[in-house]
């Protein structure tokens, strides 16, 4: 089956353009800027916005997941941490979507205590009805609707991820 078409290639990438635009002039003070990037998801998004970031940066990824536990899922496990250490400098986690927003919040407090120079946060997507934690989000792409979306990185159990655009897939008719 393929997805339906939410957000065509062309629309995400004009976005992208923008964020990166914004996060430039952000920074455009700061001598360097770290780039947290969560896999898997996030690793299409974080490639085309560091490719467009004016300001110098360095990459480096984190792996999350959350521990299964029922359809709403339990805590959120680090399964690879940083080689960089983020103490004083500017840190930007990126990430492909924000849905309770817990595994955001889990990140954003294990870096926070690792006291950098500052900390914000840029997400592709958003699902604003499903938040459940207080999240402070500094770049956001898109607001979606409460459905499951795949492409652009975004998987349904690894699959999808390498569509150019963001589509949505009824996940009650998937194999
Ligand atoms: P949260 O902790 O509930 O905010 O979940 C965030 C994580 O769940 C994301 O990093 C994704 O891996 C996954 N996720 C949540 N909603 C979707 C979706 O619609 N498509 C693909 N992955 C999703
Ligand atoms: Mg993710």
């Amino acid at each position: 089956m393929t997805p339906e078409v939410l957000i065509p290639e062309a629309v995400i990438g004009r976005r992208v353009d923008e964020l990166a635009r914004k996060i430039s002039a952000d920074y455009a003070a700061a001598d360097e800027l770290v780039l947290v990037g969560v896999l898997r998801g996030a690793f299409i998004f974080l490639a085309d916005l560091t490719r467009r970031l004016t300001v110098p940066c360095r990459v480096d990824f984190v792996a999350l997941s959350r521990y299964e536990e029922g359809a709403e899922g339990g805590p959120v496990r680090l399964i690879m941490d940083l080689r960089v250490a983020v103490t004083g400098k500017h840190v930007l986690i990126v990430e492909d979507i924000v849905d309770s927003g817990h595994t955001l919040g889990y990140l954003h407090e294990m870096l926070r205590a690792r006291r950098p120079a500052s900390i914000r946060t840029c997400v592709l997507t958003r699902k604003p009805d499903r938040l459940e934690v207080e999240l402070t989000l500094d770049y956001v792409g898109f607001d979606i609707p409460d459905r499951w979306v795949v492409g652009y990185g975004l998987d349904y159990g690894d699959r999808f991820r390498t569509l150019p655009y963001i589509g949505v897939i009824d996940t009650s008719t998937q194999a």
